[in-house]
């Protein structure tokens, strides 16, 4: 029997049990395989998403507004100079007026906080589309195509190369609910929130789900049947970019570095990449890369939601 998420907002995938993760799983996966088939389904005709930009966007942006399109329904993109969340008007004030002429809303922000105060206040469903703490459609995305690439997730293990950001906190989550292993490697001083951590420690401990961090590359590549990586500077970071590629730089994701993973291993990024930094053209470009796959996997993962939640 299926669980109902009718109402549920997607702030952080803590909130959500295996099962509720893995029902958004085979839904993104019976999506893209219709889709792939030419069944038009207009599974969100008449629906209205609103959504909120404080950042920049091509894959989130994309994904959200072509799949409401392709589902029959309709998105409204809200720069940053649009709502002024937090300045023109206050977060509560605006979940409120959209919950009125909006079906759901996705949001990215800077703070989660808003992210927060808008699911607080909001009678629509609120989805997370990135704030500085978390990233949950894309790691949805993630396993969706770690899934279809290596079959499951239990006793499987993925390394993380860089900054303890965003990405890797939701990627903490996702691994800890679904029992994949995973583990950090990072330079001192980036390394993940420590209450993120705990929390997806105890997750972790329903699953046996190993969440590791370390300084150590070769720990953390050992046995790892997928590698990911993300900027090593995120959006609202630009100001320590060169600090950061000082310290990130023995953490690079090249062909050594890779050879020491799996030899199947797939590469993961989130995108955007910054070739030459954080990974390299030969990895990125070469046969062991699923990124594109990993970035179509947003618009089949986001609907899978939104079709549930709305
Ligand atoms: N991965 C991702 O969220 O891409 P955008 O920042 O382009 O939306
Ligand atoms: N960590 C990156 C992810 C971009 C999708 C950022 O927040 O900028």
């Amino acid at each position: 029997m299926a669980v109902s998420l009718k109402g549920r907002h997607l702030v952080c995938l803590h909130d959500f049990t295996a099962e509720e993760i893995l029902q958004i799983l085979d839904r993104a996966d019976d999506l893209k395989r219709r889709y792939r088939e030419g069944k038009q389904e207009k599974l969100l005709a008449g629906k209205t998403l609103a959504m909120i930009f404080q950042k920049p966007s091509l894959r989130t942006r994309v994904s959200f507004e072509a799949g409401m399109h392709r589902f029959g329904g309709h998105a409204i993109y809200l720069g940053p100079t649009d709502i002024q969340l937090g300045q023109r008007e206050a977060t509560g004030d605006i979940a409120r007026n959209l919950s009125r002429y909006a079906d759901a809303i996705m949001a990215r922000t800077f703070a989660h906080k808003d992210i927060v105060g808008l699911a607080e206040n909001a009678s629509v469903p609120v989805i997370n589309g990135l704030s500085d703490l978390l990233h949950p459609c894309q790691i949805l995305a993630d396993l969706q195509t770690v899934r279809e690439k290596k079959g499951a997730f239990r006793g499987r293990k993925m390394a993380f190369l860089g900054d303890g950001n965003n990405v890797a906190h939701s990627l903490l989550y996702g691994c800890a609910k679904l029992g994949m292993h995973i583990a950090l490697a990072v330079p001192k001083g980036y390394e993940p929130d420590q209450d993120v951590l705990s929390q997806a420690r105890g997750d972790a401990q329903q699953t046996g789900a190993e969440l590791v961090v370390t300084h150590d590359l070769d720990e953390a590549l050992k046995g790892a049947c997928a590698v990911y990586t993300d900027v090593w500077a995120s959006m609202g970071q630009e100001e320590e970019k060169k600090i950061r590629q000082q310290a990130m730089q023995p953490y690079q994701l090249n062909q050594k570095a890779l050879s020491r993973a799996e030899p199947d291993a797939v590469v993961l990024h989130c995108l955007p990449a910054h070739r030459g930094e954080e990974i390299t053209d030969e990895v990125i470009d070469g046969p062991q890369s699923v990124v594109f796959d990993q970035a179509e996997n947003r618009l089949h993962a986001q609907m899978a939601v939104l079709t549930q939640v709305i």
